[in-house]
C-alpha cells in the first residue's frame, strides 16, 4: 500500500488516542491536590506522543500481538513528560502544549517534584509489563541507561550555553542524549517486546537514533521559524537562552564583522526583543545555516530510512518510513 502524509496523520492520532485510553490510569486524583494536579498538568494537556506511538508501531511491525508493549510506552511518555517539566525550569519557557509550564501555574519547587512524580511513575509502568524476567530487567537497563543519558545531555545543553563556540560532533553527542536516545529506546524495546532477534533489535536502535537526531534538529528549527500558537511553546528562546543549536554552530563558524556582532549581542540575551530574533534568523538564512541544518536532518533521514530494510513488508513498516518525513516537516 503507498501511504500519503493524511494516512500517516490519522494514524499516528489514532494509536495516540489509544495510548492515551491505557496511561490515564497513572494520573489518579489524590492529596496535596496541588501536587496530584502540578503532575498530571503537561500530561493531560496534549502532545503528540511519538515516543509511545513509536514504541507500538516498532512492535506492530513484527508482531501481531502487541498488548505488552503499553506499559512500556507509557513509562517513555512518563519519563519524556518528567524531562520536560525539569526542561521548562532549566530553559525559563513559560508555554508549552499552549498552556502555561507547569513552574510558571505552579512554581518551581512543586513542578521539581512534579517531575520527580512523573519520573517515579515510568517505574510504576515498568512494574506493569507482562513480559519475561529478563525481557523486563533489559527494557528497565534500557530506560534507566536512558534517564542517565538526558540528564547529562541536559547538561551538556547548558554548560554550552556558556561557551562561544562548540564543535558539531559536540552537538551531536549532546542531542543525542538528551534527545535521541528515547527514540531509539521506544524504537528497538518494541521490537524486542515483539520478539525480535539481536539483528533487527540493533536495525530499530540505530532507526530510533537517526530519527531522534533529525527531530531536534527540527526542533531547534521551529524555535525561531514558528508562531507560539502553532508550536504551543515560546518562540526564539533558545537564542535568548544561547543555544548551540545546529543552526547556530554553523552560523558561528562563518559569520565575520558586523554578522559576527549582530550574533554576540543577540546570542544569551534574556532581554533580546522579537525584532531582534527576527534579524538574527534573517541572518542565520543568509549564512545558508538554517539549510545546512535542513539538509543534515535530511541525512539522518535517509539513514533511519535504510535501517528498516529488514522489516517485514506491511503497512506498519511504511509508517515507520513516513514518520522520519514527519519527523522533519512537522509544524509542531
Ligand atoms: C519536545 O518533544 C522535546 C524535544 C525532545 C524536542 P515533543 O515535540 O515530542 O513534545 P510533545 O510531547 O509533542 O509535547
Ligand atoms: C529537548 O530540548 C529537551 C529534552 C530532552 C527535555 P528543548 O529544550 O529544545 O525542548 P523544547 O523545545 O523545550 O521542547
Ligand atoms: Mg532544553
Ligand atoms: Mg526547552
Ligand atoms: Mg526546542
Amino acid at each position: 500500500m503507498i501511504m500519503d502524509h493524511t494516512d500517516l496523520i490519522t494514524t499516528l492520532k489514532v494509536k495516540a488516542d489509544q495510548f492515551n485510553d491505557f496511561w490515564i490510569k497513572y494520573f489518579p486524583d489524590g492529596e496535596p491536590a496541588s501536587l496530584f494536579e502540578a503532575t498530571k498538568h503537561l500530561p493531560s494537556g496534549g502532545g503528540k506522543r511519538l515516543r509511545p506511538v513509536l514504541a507500538l508501531l516498532s512492535c506492530e511491525s513484527i508482531s501481531q500481538n502487541c498488548y505488552d508493549v503499553l506499559p512500556f510506552a507509557a513509562a517513555l511518555e512518563l519519563v519524556h513528560n518528567f524531562s520536560l517539566v525539569h526542561d521548562d525550569i532549566m530553559d525559563n519557557s513559560t508555554l508549552r502544549r499552549n498552556l502555561p509550564t507547569v513552574h510558571v501555574k505552579y512554581g518551581e519547587p512543586t513542578a521539581i517534584l512534579a517531575g520527580d512524580y512523573l519520573f517515579a511513575k515510568a517505574f510504576e509502568a515498568m512494574h506493569d509489563l507482562n513480559v519475561d524476567l529478563d525481557l523486563y530487567k533489559n527494557l528497565n537497563h534500557g530506560l534507566i541507561e536512558c534517564i542517565l543519558a538526558i540528564c547529562e545531555g541536559q547538561q551538556l545543553d547548558m554548560i554550552f550555553e556558556h561557551r562561544a563556540t562548540i564543535t558539531e560532533t559536540e552537538y551531536m553527542d549532546m542531542i543525542k542524549k538528551k534527545t535521541a536516545v528515547l527514540f531509539s529506546l521506544a524504537s528497538y524495546g518494541g521490537a524486542e517486546i515483539a520478539g525480535a532477534d539481536t539483528t533487527m533489535v540493533t536495525a530499530m536502535k540505530n532507526y530510533g537514533i537517526y530519527l531522534g537526531l533529525a527531530f531536534q534538529i527540527w526542533d531547534d528549527y521551529l524555535d525561531l521559524s514558528s508562531d507560539e500558537q502553532t508550536l504551543g511553546k515560546d518562540i526564539g528562546n533558545d537564542i535568548r537562552n544561547g543555544k548551540k543549536t545546529l543552526i547556530a554552530v554553523n552560523a558561528l563558524q562563518i559569520a565575520t564583522g558586523t554578522q559576527k556582532t549582530l550574533l554576540q549581542q543577540t546570542f544569551g540575551n534574556p532581554n533580546a526583543t522579537e525584532l531582534d530574533i527576527h534579524q538574527v534568523f534573517s541572518l542565520f538564512k543568509d549564512l545558508k545555516s538554517i539549510e545546512y541544518a535542513r539538509k543534515t536532518a535530511m541525512n539522518f533521514n535517509t539513514k533511519a530510512k535504510q535501517c528498516l530494510g529488514l522489516l517485514p513488508e506491511t503497512n506498519t513498516k511504511q509508517l515507520l518510513y513516513h514518520l522520519t518525513d514527519y519527523a522533519i516537516q512537522r509544524v509542531t
